[in-house]
């Protein structure tokens, strides 16, 4: 597939998925290592970086910032994505910053090298309010001095200092603004109540084979002491945990047996623990980072669900687990704790013909035991995935608009489901990419 473009997707569902898939590299970790990339002297080389539409827009950032091009810089080799920098300047494209949320993951890098940045303040999005106070109150206590200015978040600093801040919620993004900040300060930094993802383990991993004194990624306080100088190194992305259960929860409601590759299974022990209520069977060998998913199609559901912070049930996973509730047997009660509005995909599914309901902030869905064919539209990145497998448990025809959003987080769902023999095509047709 090309970037660039909106395309659709035609799926006639009632196979089985059967076969093996290798999984590509993980969205959320590739995105902040390569802002990582920043901070290091020298070339790194990221193997197995996924190619999907979020890197695309990430490496054209940090060309701009990094005073390079795909031919002088950051580019896609054979072996990898290869990322050099010549120079940083701390005012990344305006109208890039203003497409990709994710882009607010540079302003921790270009505080420590640059000593500024100036980018636009990312505007609500279609899953819910994302602030970035945690952000900013966290680059204060390092010592940075940030404001709003006319719809623009500007942060100063001259030389960070080490210091500590206690997260009011465990957040992903802010967590790793301050963990890029803090490697590049003078001193010792303290976190506490942090986010425990996977992806933070990586980024810290990544900081410290570069030269970094990180300690405690992965549990809720992490200590970082500040350092001169961290080296470009070559890093392999571990594999993507929300393709994986994506892929699995795909399994479960087409039904058939599906081996996944390239995925630590200890990052998905939660899914796995969901699926197996449903009537699922799974099995996992984390010494060769497999999973294996046998379903028979016919599934229970599991009364309540609720999103929270690792290792709880993922806000990334709800609206996959959603599509499989609409075929299983029994209602399920489901509360976005992380994302509030994050319940589109339940509006899409009941044009399919799901038993949707409301219930205070909960949506309950209640099983059928067939939806119908018709056309629905991806209107997040997570809620295009669910259609998508959704679509493979219908006998009919079902179309799936604004399938960009799928490609910011997905290399080719289309060659993957294929592969495990889905019937699934693309429908392409030039469109604006839209706001992410
Ligand atoms: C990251 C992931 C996203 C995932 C999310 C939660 C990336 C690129 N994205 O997003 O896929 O769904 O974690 O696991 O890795 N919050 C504040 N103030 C802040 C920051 C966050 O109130 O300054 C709140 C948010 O509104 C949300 C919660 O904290 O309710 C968690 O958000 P956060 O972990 O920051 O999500 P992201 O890092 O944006």
């Amino acid at each position: 597939m090309g970037f660039g473009f909106v395309s659709e997707l035609e799926v006639r569902g009632g196979r089985r998925l059967e076969g093996t898939l290798m999984l590509q590299g993980s969205k959320n970790s590739a995105l902040p290592i390569m802002a990582a990339t920043l901070l290091l002297d020298g070339e790194t080389l990221l193997e197995d970086c996924p190619d999907i539409l979020d890197v695309r827009e990430m490496l054209a950032i940090i060309n701009g910032v990094g005073g390079c091009n795909e031919e002088t810089g950051c580019c896609f080799t054979g072996e990898g994505l290869r990322l050099f920098h010549n120079r940083i300047d701390g005012v990344p494209d305006y109208e890039s910053c203003m497409r990709f949320r994710a882009s607010s993951i540079l302003m921790g890098a270009l505080l420590a090298t640059a000593g500024f940045f100036a980018m636009p303040y990312p505007g609500g999005c279609k899953i819910g309010r994302r602030p970035l106070d945690y952000h900013i109150e966290g680059f204060k206590a390092l010592g940075a001095r940030v404001e709003e200015k006319d719809g623009m978040l500007v942060g100063y600093a001259g030389q960070l200092k080490g210091g500590f801040y206690r997260f009011p919620y465990p957040s992903v993004g802010a967590l790793e603004n301050l963990l890029l900040a803090a490697v590049k300060a003078d001193g010792e930094s303290v976190f506490e109540n942090c986010a425990r993802e996977p992806e933070i383990v990586d980024l810290c991993d990544f900081l410290i084979k570069a030269g970094a004194s990180v300690d405690g990624a992965g549990t809720d306080t992490i200590r970082v002491k500040g350092a001169k100088r961290l080296n470009g190194i070559r890093y392999r992305i571990p594999g993507d945990r929300i393709v994986a259960g994506t892929y699995m929860a795909a399994c479960a409601i087409a039904g058939g047996n599906v081996r996944l590759g390239n995925i630590e299974p200890g990052r998905l022990d939660c899914i796995t623990d969901i699926l197996k209520k449903t009537g699922c069977h799974v099995f996992t060998d984390g010494r060769i980072n497999e999973i294996i998913i046998m379903s028979d199609g016919r599934r229970k559901a599991v009364n309540y669900l609720e999103t929270g912070p690792y290792p709880g049930f993922s806000t990334d996973m709800q609206p996959q687990m959603m599509a499989l509730a609409a075929f299983s047997i029994g209602s399920c009660r489901i509360k976005d704790r992380v994302f509030e509005s994050r319940y589109r995909t339940a509006w899409e599914l009941e044009k399919l013909g799901a038993d949707v309901g409301t219930d205070g902030d909960s949506v309950i869905i209640t099983g059928r035991e067939s939806l119908h064919g018709g056309v629905v539209n991806a209107t997040d990145l997570r809620c295009g995935a669910a259609l998508v497998i959704a679509a493979l448990g219908i006998h009919g025809k079902t179309v799936i608009t604004d399938c960009a959003y799928i490609m910011r987080g997905y290399e080719d769902i289309q060659r993957d489901l294929e592969q495990l023999g889905a019937d699934i095509l693309w429908r392409i047709k030039e469109e604006n990419a839209g706001n992410r």
